[in-house]
């Protein structure tokens, strides 16, 4: 396994669009490699969730993963997820303002609209179906993800640049009012 250095924004891989797995390529072990590290690569990074266009490899593929984390202690856990050719349906209308960061974009937070429900369609790394509907800011999260793996960054979502942060000023000026909301978002739709 081997941590990988993550694209940071500017760079134009993070602009393309990741192209789907064989179920045949995704049993190789280097597809499975790749895997390890993309995971090996977000916990080195202290990350909920890495794409692997992050990684420069274009493909869909996605890890995402909270435990406890002095950077989010707000979020409930998502145990190790990894996401193949996922496909994200929203349920209903309904959305909530997230407070994102993303590991390809140093230092930053901003204000995303994200659905509140979804469905998601996907496999997992051995190919199996994932076929589950997801909430909150677990929904936020894969959203987040999906994204990545359509050329888009969180940045591209801030409909309010004046919501723009440092990690500093969000904790300063913006955390406690986002996790008393998304607190109260979490106890209404479970995660
Ligand atoms: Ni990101």
């Amino acid at each position: 396994m081997a941590i990988r250095k993550i694209a940071q924004v500017g760079h134009p891989v993070l602009r393309q669009v990741a192209r789907p797995v064989t179920r045949e390529e995704l049993a190789t072990p280097s597809m499975q490699r790749f895997i390890d590290d993309l995971i090996e690569t977000m916990h080195d990074a202290d990350g909920a969730g890495l794409a692997a266009i992050q990684i420069y490899e274009p493909v869909q593929i996605c890890a995402i993963e909270v435990r406890d984390n002095p950077r989010y202690p707000y979020k409930p856990p998502i145990p190790l997820t990894v996401l193949v050719n996922p496909v994200l349906t929203p349920l209903g209308d309904e959305q909530f303002d997230n407070y994102e960061g993303c590991l390809s974009v140093p230092n930053l937070r901003g204000v995303v609209k994200r659905h509140v429900h979804l469905h998601v369609h996907a496999w997992d790394r051995h190919g199996n179906v994932i076929d589950e509907d997801v909430a909150g800011l677990k929904a936020g999260t894969y959203q987040h993800e999906v994204d990545h793996l359509l050329g888009k960054v969180f940045l591209d979502r801030v409909t309010d640049p004046t919501t723009l942060t440092t990690w500093t000023e969000f904790e300063r000026h913006h955390k406690a009012a986002f996790v008393a909301r998304v607190t109260a978002l979490v106890a209404r739709v479970g995660s």
